[in-house]
């Protein structure tokens, strides 16, 4: 269920972070690719707003996908317990599991080598998001091993892309949130769901931080735009799996602020044990621990995207 960081830790750990050795952009990657100016071209882009809270007779879902092609940032984790604590706070929401791992499926119980029809299906073959949920803490819209064949699947496929987009468009109406959790890579599976998302949250592990790999993200990010879905812009950039003690964690919180500014979250999700435990128990951490630290991370950054509505 867990999967380790595809990072070394020999990098960061041990030494002091130096901020030249994650902001200078490495060979190939032009100055305007900078975090700075992707930081402006952000600022720039248009809020967009969304009244489909509870009590409003008309729902159009806000789409938010997780992503970040870094392994074990805590996308999964925030995709879970801020769609669970946004459903805690009166909205109607659905997960969807875009990751062949299938660890948000497994978090809710549910056992991806078990399930007839999942997301496969309906990148594949144009099935019904609703015929894919299952009704757990919160929707989810279940993923299967099979889904790690359908880039190739969908490789000749026309509308590829736009796969997501389409299936997600016919039940906006019945959500308040949709939260997308993507595999760590940034192929056609995550593209999917950048075409088919408003807002992009990305966490970070502050311990791996590689600003390197946030400006890839934010290339394929503009690329997206350009080419397949204009409005998509990052809602936040989220510090995960904090260790607010260590001098480490602080410059590298420091350092994301400097480069993203407003783009990072107030909300700071701390290290906690009982991430790791409540998947195993197939629960988020506001069932497992309704009134653990660990729950209130996720309730404050839900009240802080709500407050960005
Ligand atoms: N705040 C936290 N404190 C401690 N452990 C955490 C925290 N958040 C997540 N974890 C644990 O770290 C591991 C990786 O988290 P998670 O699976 O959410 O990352 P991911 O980015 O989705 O990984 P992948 O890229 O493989 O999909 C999991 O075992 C999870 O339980
Ligand atoms: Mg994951």
């Amino acid at each position: 269920m867990t999967s380790k960081p595809n990072t070394p830790a020999s990098k960061t750990t041990g030494a002091r972070l130096r901020a030249d050795d994650i902001v200078t952009p490495k060979r190939g990657e032009s100055k305007k690719d900078a975090p700075k100016a992707a930081k402006k071209a952000e600022a720039k882009a248009p809020k967009t707003t969304n009244k489909a809270a509870s009590g409003d007779k008309k729902r159009r879902a806000k789409v938010i996908a997780f992503a970040n092609q870094k392994g074990g940032v805590a996308k999964t984790t925030t995709a879970l317990n801020l769609a669970v604590a946004l459903k805690e706070s009166g909205h109607k929401v659905l997960a969807i599991d875009m990751d062949p791992q299938g660890n948000l499926t497994m978090s809710q119980g549910i056992d991806p080598d078990k399930v007839d029809k999942s997301m496969f299906d309906v990148l594949v073959h144009e099935m019904s998001l609703r015929e894919v949920i299952a009704e757990r803490e919160i929707d989810v819209a279940v993923s299967s091993i099979d889904l790690a064949g359908a880039e190739i699947a969908m490789a000749a496929q026309i509308g590829r892309e736009r796969r997501l987009q389409k299936a997600v468009n016919e039940i906006r109406g019945d959500y308040d949130f949709i939260c997308i959790d993507t595999p760590p890579s940034l192929g056609l599976l995550t593209i999917n769901a950048l075409t088919a998302a408003d807002k992009v949250i990305v966490p970070v592990q502050c311990e791996y931080l590689s600003m390197r790999g946030l400006m890839q993200l934010q290339n394929t990010l503009r690329m997206i735009r350009e080419n397949l879905n204009p409005k998509v812009e990052i809602e936040g950039i989220l510090p995960t799996m904090l260790d607010s003690r260590t001098v480490h964690a602080k410059e590298a919180i420091e350092i994301l602020e400097e480069n993203f500014g407003d783009l990072v979250f107030q909300s700071r999700i701390k290290k906690a044990i009982k991430f790791a435990e409540a998947p195993v128990r197939g629960a988020s951490v506001l069932k497992y621990d309704p009134k653990g630290k660990a729950a209130t991370y996720y309730r404050d950054l839900a009240k802080e995207v709500i407050s960005h509505e």
